[in-house]
């Protein structure tokens, strides 16, 4: 970066001390993310330096404001900094600073020695994300999730998504249904579970909590040398939402046994082992907080993330590619097959799936 983003930015933040380095950081996709080092009174501090995806995220504002409720509550429950993500105002007071370009920029304390994984590499870590999460969502639990934004609507409504589809499907813009005939059917087979976790939350069975909405290992730091969970990080598509989905979307991308893009199916499994370890995992970091009846639909979450994202990805392919981006002409399509071969294999282990979720809440 160079000197005079480096001055015109950082000394937005109110931050004591001179700068020492500022370097790229990290893995994300989404953010572009810096380490910032200072050097106060002899000592270094560390800090996390972003600016936000506007592409992305068309509101950036309202992303900030939802941080900023949801650390705040967080913090005051938190017994350490190291187990809470804090934004670190600007001199003026603010949370964020917009630059000229309209670009977004915020600052976060550093987790001080802290990984994250792009692929966990056993049970363990596996069981320590979700107690991450599981813990967001105990800490969360009488958080009125209904005061944040909904900055992207409609984000896990599977009714309108399998709504996309079906308009997708009918305008065969690209003349690609035809060959994809059995996957159509496979989606539309089930169109009467898509309403399960919106009815459930209608019937009183699913309450509104803060949903985090991006629950990959890569977003919960854990400590570099216990493993355990420190603290969940990412927060920028927190919404109001069901933990169900959280814990789902995890299932559904980190209980294969391949990658979301793996073009040979014989090697996509839905790992029960997995889904055991981070049940038992999400179930230790709620601490009997949930409800019993939405403990009760976490298989359903698990199913419904799943398929919602299998359908995504035939509906881009029958788009033409128009939404995510694309290494090959097919590339949606084989994403599309790996999602649903894991909703097959979770139907077929459904009553395994559901015994876990009683043995360990
Ligand atoms: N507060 C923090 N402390 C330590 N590392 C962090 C912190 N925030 C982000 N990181 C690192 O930066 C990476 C990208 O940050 P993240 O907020 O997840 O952005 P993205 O939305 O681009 O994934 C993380 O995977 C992690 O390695
Ligand atoms: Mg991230």
């Amino acid at each position: 970066m160079d000197e005079r983003i480096r001055n015109k930015y950082i000394y937005q933040f109110d931050i004591r001390g001179s700068i020492v380095s500022i370097a790229a950081y990290g893995k994300g996709h989404i953010n572009d993310t810096f380490l910032v080092k200072t050097i106060v009174d002899g000592c270094i501090k560390r800090f996390i330096l972003q600016k936000v995806n506007s592409n992305v995220f068309k509101k950036p504002e309202q992303v900030i404001n939802n941080i900023e409720k949801v650390t705040g509550y967080l913090k005051t429950r938190a017994d350490s900094e190291r187990v809470v993500l804090s934004l670190i105002p600007t001199k003026e007071g603010n949370t964020y600073f917009k630059d000229e370009n309209g670009d977004v920029w915020r600052m976060y304390n550093y987790i001080e020695n802290s990984i994250c994984l792009d692929v966990v590499e056993n049970e363990q870590d596996f069981y320590e994300c979700a107690f991450a999460f599981g813990k967001f969502q105990r800490d969360l639990r009488h958080f009125p999730a209904e005061t944040l934004y909904e900055t992207i609507p409609n984000f896990h409504n599977t009714p309108v998504r399998f709504g996309a589809f079906l308009s997708a499907v009918a305008a065969d813009k690209c003349g690609r249904v035809k060959s994809v005939e059995r996957e159509i059917r496979f989606i539309t087979e089930r169109q009467d579970f898509y309403s399960a976790l919106i009815d459930a939350e209608a019937k009183g069975d699913l309450p509104l909590r803060v949903a985090h909405n991006d629950t990959k290992s890569n977003n919960v730091m854990l400590d570099y040398k216990t493993r355990k969970a420190l603290c969940v990080i990412d927060l920028d598509t927190v919404m109001p939402g069901y933990s169900v989905t959280d814990f789902g979307d995890a299932i559904r991308f980190g209980a294969s046994t391949a990658a979301e893009d793996e073009k040979d199916l014989d090697k996509v499994h839905f790992s029960i082992d997995l889904f055991k370890a981070y049940t038992k995992g999400y179930m230790a970091g709620c601490d009997g907080k949930l409800k019993d009846t939405e403990i009760m639909l976490l298989p359903e979450g698990a199913k419904m993330m799943t398929i919602e994202c299998g359908m995504r990805f035939l509906t881009d392919y029958l788009n033409g590619d128009t939404y995510f981006k694309i290494n090959y002409p097919d590339h949606n399509l084989v994403r599309a097959r790996t999602q649903l071969k894991l909703v097959s294999e979770m139907e077929e282990k459904w009553e395994e799936m559901k015994k876990a979720v009683k043995e360990y809440c």
